[in-house]
């Protein structure tokens, strides 16, 4: 972690959006000119926009709010870490479960190794997203998973509309969605049972102010800032919000399990009522969609009448565009 200092008090400098030459950050950090422009290289390889104009120095293309530690853990009841450059939030809290008490939190500015479902990508450059984890112990056990990972997804979007930030809304089984673009996305995984609990890492990434060029992501993408002034995105009070919401959402799943939640979810379906097709390893099943049941499992209404549909292999695609 040490060998990142000097990068992340490079960061905290120019995160004002100011200019500030090679020699300054030098003099500032105890090292050389050429250290610095070493540092510089490794920044930009966070995927981080910094350019050097001759005789002014370095400056950042756009502004930076650092998350804070200090303000997390004072409004959060949960432990949290700030781990600034991790290679997974999610695999960071796997490896420590038997040492975690049930909420506790981690939370980074990039990931090395960030990753999505079945094993793909989560494309995630420094500073500009939130990239965060909860380890979550459900005494229902395994059972009950499938239906707390709709539960994240409902979370996340109110703790959204709490910010007034509307419009965001959910794909089967936990994405967020805005005008049709995926703005946020949900693993949860598990490391084995304990008694009769489920040990549950839940992850979440949400794009914020992700640049128009980031490369790797194979599918369109919406960042927080169309849905939000720029300006206005408070990056640790949309954590705080999120983690405090999610918390009290999963207590309420662990008390009442679906009820409530259903509706819920459905008024947040981004495809209620419109056309679908389920993909299933080579099966292909078209319908409209009609929401979801109390086991948690997708809706569609083909020429046999309304189906459920549940399970980890299912990929859900809009038919119309
Ligand atoms: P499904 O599981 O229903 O097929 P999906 O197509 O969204 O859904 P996932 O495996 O859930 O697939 O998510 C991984 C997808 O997310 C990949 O297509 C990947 O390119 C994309 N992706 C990676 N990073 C980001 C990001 N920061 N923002 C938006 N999308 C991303
Ligand atoms: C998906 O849509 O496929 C799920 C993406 C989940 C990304 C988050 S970012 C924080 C946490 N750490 C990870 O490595 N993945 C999740």
């Amino acid at each position: 972690m040490k060998e990142h200092t000097i990068k992340l008090a490079i960061l905290k400098t120019l995160s004002t959006g100011d200019f500030i030459s090679g020699e300054e950050l030098g003099e500032q950090l105890g090292v050389s000119r050429a250290a610095i422009s070493k540092h510089i290289k490794g920044i930009q390889d966070w995927g981080i926009d910094i350019f050097r104009v001759q005789g002014k120095g370095y400056q950042l293309s756009q502004p930076l709010q650092l998350l804070d530690e200090s303000i997390l853990k004072a409004s959060l009841n949960a432990p949290v870490e700030l781990i600034p450059i991790i290679d997974s939030t999610n695999q960071y809290l796997l490896d420590r479960v038997n040492e975690l008490e049930s909420g506790s939190v981690c939370i980074a500015e990039y990931q090395a190794k960030g990753r999505g479902r079945r094993g793909r990508e989560w494309v995630s450059p420094f500073g500009s997203n939130l990239y965060m984890s909860m380890f979550w112990r459900l005494d229902a056990g395994m059972a009950a998973a499938m239906g707390l990972s709709l539960v994240v997804g409902v979370a996340i979007v109110e703790a959204l509309e709490k910010l007034g930030l509307n419009g965001v809304k959910l794909k089967w089984p936990n994405d967020l969605y805005y005008q049709d673009r995926k703005l946020a996305g949900i693993l949860v995984e598990m490391s084995g049972q304990a008694g009769g609990a489920a040990n549950l890492v839940i992850g979440m990434g949400m794009n914020l102010m992700m640049s128009e060029q980031t490369e790797g992501i194979t599918q369109p993408w919406a960042s927080l800032a169309e849905v939000a002034d720029k300006e206005h995105i408070d990056r640790n009070q949309l954590a705080i919000t999120m983690i405090n919401t999610l918390n009290n959402a999963l207590n309420d799943y662990e008390i009442y399990g679906m009820s409530g939640f259903v509706e819920r979810w459905n008024r947040l379906d981004n495809f209620l009522g419109r056309p679908i097709k389920l993909i299933m390893g080579p099966r292909e099943i078209t319908g409209i969609a009609k929401g979801i049941n109390e086991q948690g499992a997708v809706l569609l209404e083909t020429e046999n009448g309304v189906e459920s549909f549940i399970g980890g292999e299912i990929s859900l695609r809009g038919t119309e565009s």
